[in-house]
């Protein structure tokens, strides 16, 4: 008889357990914790945001794993290999495209992406190959010889995932690849992020914008203040956003059974109020007829805050653009 082996799990492309940033405050100062113990998963193949406000720790958690800032504690794996004991190998299997353009301005594209993966060790003729096939995803290829000052926004933003590109890395990761620019150029580099992803490559990207999470990821963890607040599917997370809660006071007491409403949940918080939760679209007159027949009156109604939505409006909100969630800079004396 054939014994069923269960299929071993797929290794991550990213693990990072309690992981924790202290930022050295200088000798007088206490330091700035900006990651309190985080930990996430990230699956093979995934498109994967990492969500939160200016401040939240996205750059440092990047930076750790991509190598750029030590960690404080805890640990990251890349598809299995540990970053601080086989720092070399793990590296090898990450592209990262940083929030700057950083590039030089006076070398062409194609002598960009060549000499690039000359750093890398690729040999030439297989760079210039791979330069091409890069150049044509990111719709470049027009402009290889054309110096890269004169390209626009966008195409110099493409150039930056072309030439992380060149390495040929498992993993992507991408801080915040579109803050500041436009939605014309937003959409051309989801294009271009799209089928990188759709030909295997793992992508996380960070992001303050809901909608680029939204449009692109099939997974997301939303940081706030170092900490991960929420994690799983984009599209649970987007129905638990659709859901609205209220507190029901109520005169006199309840009944022994409640009414079933479809679609919504109705529980006792105490002898005095109800809890209720429904979709944001559905019409509260339904519930009201459904308590009125169940002989429950209601005397007042409030909104239950949700935390979720608070944050949303942190991250999407005026706020997240004049800077007030950053810390005021130090006087320099
Ligand atoms: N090099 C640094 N030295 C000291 N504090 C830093 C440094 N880099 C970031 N921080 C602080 O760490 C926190 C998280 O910053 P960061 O990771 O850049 O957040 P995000 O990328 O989400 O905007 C902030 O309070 C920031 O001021
Ligand atoms: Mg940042």
């Amino acid at each position: 008889m054939n014994q069923t082996v269960a299929a071993p799990a797929a290794v991550p492309a990213l693990s990072v357990r309690d992981l924790r940033k202290t930022y050295d405050g200088g000798a007088h100062k206490t330091g700035v914790e900006a990651l309190k113990g985080v930990t996430l998963e990230v699956a093979p193949g995934d498109f994967f945001a990492l969500l939160g406000p200016n401040g939240a720790g996205k750059s440092t958690l990047i930076g750790i794993v991509s190598s750029l800032v030590n960690l404080s504690s805890g640990s990251v794996s890349i598809f299995g290999v540990d970053l601080q004991r086989r720092r070399d190998e793990a590296m090898r299997l990450i592209g990262l495209v940083p929030q700057e353009l950083n590039f030089n301005m006076f070398e062409k594209p194609i002598d960009i992406l060549v000499n690039y993966a000359g750093f890398y060790g690729i040999p030439r003729a297989e760079a210039l190959q791979r330069a091409e096939e890069e150049l044509k995803r990111a719709q470049l290829w027009d402009k290889a010889e054309k110096m890269s000052r004169t390209l626009s926004g966008g195409m110099k933003r493409r150039l930056m995932i072309a030439r992380a590109m060149m390495t040929r890395p498992r993993l992507l990761i991408l801080d915040e690849p579109t803050a500041g620019v436009d939605i014309e150029i937003r959409r051309g580099m989801w294009k271009t992020l799209k089928d990188i992803n759709a030909a295997g490559t793992t992508i996380i990207l960070t992001t303050h914008y809901l909608e680029e999470a939204e449009s692109l990821c099939r997974n997301l963890a939303i940081i706030d203040r170092g900490r991960i607040v929420e994690q799983g599917p984009m599209k649970a997370l987007l129905a638990k956003l659709d859901v609205e809660g209220f507190l029901l006071d109520i005169d006199g007491g309840l009944p022994q059974a409640l009414p079933a409403i479809p679609g919504a949940t109705l529980v006792a918080a105490d002898d005095h109020t109800l809890d209720l939760e429904m979709p944001r679209a559905m019409d509260l007159n339904r519930v009201f007829a459904a308590l009125g027949e169940a002989g429950i009156r209601v005397r007042s109604m409030r909104t239950k805050s949700n935390r979720l939505e608070e944050l949303f409006v942190r991250l999407t909100g005026e706020n997240a653009q004049d800077g007030t969630a950053q810390p005021v800079p130090e006087q320099v004396a």
